[in-house]
């Protein structure tokens, strides 16, 4: 995928083992630190909308706070009902201390047209 990388915030402004959402162009992301790293996946919940920087992570888990519907964080895999459809993720690295996240190209077609 090519795209465009996106500053979110520092390292140390995410808890270990929390979410943070972000939000660009009117469409909402979760960050999260991970006893296995940083991951940014879509910042609602596939089932009803549910805003997932308000839910709970467990260990690689995201945990809706509407109705506990499970998420794989590293791969947007839904795990328990009733979500059922995944989450789109997007890639991260770490840049002097920074946390940036992948959007793809189409994410900012708006602004260029
Ligand atoms: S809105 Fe997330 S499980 Fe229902």
């Amino acid at each position: 995928m090519s795209g465009t990388w996106i500053e979110v915030c520092r390292t140390d402004e995410i808890d270990e083992k929390d979410v943070l959402g972000f939000e660009c162009r009117g469409e909402k992301y979760a960050i999260y630190n991970t006893a296995s790293g940083f991951y940014a996946t879509a910042g609602v919940c596939t089932h009803e909308a549910a805003d997932l920087s308000m839910g709970l992570v467990i260990d690689d888990i995201i945990e809706c706070p509407m109705h506990q519907g499970r998420f794989h964080i590293p791969t947007g895999k839904a795990k328990s009902a009733p979500a059922c459809v995944d989450l789109k993720t997007y890639a991260v690295k770490i840049e002097d201390g920074m946390v940036l996240i992948e959007l793809p190209d189409g994410t900012f077609a708006e602004s260029t047209a």
